[in-house]
């Protein structure tokens, strides 16, 4: 079971479980379940609103992360948080290359991390 802790300067610092395995449940589905107020517009990863910043906080297990989706490469590239090479590398690597992540695409995953929001 991961442990998502949500750190905002304008809210408390909020620890939930997040179900482990199940490659289903966004960091906004969790948020949204916890209460925790990550702005978001379209949910589809079209529109950036969602942008938080992820940290491996794991001490037991490899940081993970898992790559960008197709349209958080998009939506990531054409708001300067990640370059055309460092996207390539992604796919050679299979590791995400930046921390910036939309809440609404990234999948969590069995490790625990930071989530810091909101991101401007
Ligand atoms: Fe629009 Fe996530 S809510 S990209």
């Amino acid at each position: 079971m991961a442990l998502i802790t949500f750190s905002s300067r304008l809210h408390k610092d909020k620890t939930v479980y997040a179900v482990a395995g199940s490659h289903t449940q966004t960091i906004l589905t969790l948020a949204k379940e916890n209460h925790i107020p990550i702005d978001f517009g379209c949910g589809n990863g079209e529109c950036g609103t969602c942008l938080v910043k992820v940290s491996s906080v794991d001490t037991k297990r490899s940081p993970m992360g898992g790559p960008l989706t197709n349209r958080e490469a998009v939506v990531l590239k054409d708001m300067g948080y990640v370059t055309q090479p460092e996207l390539d590398q992604m796919y050679v690597d299979d590791i995400p290359p930046t921390q910036w992540r939309l809440a609404c695409q990234m999948v969590v995953r069995d490790e625990d991390i930071l989530v810091e929001y909101p991101s401007k």
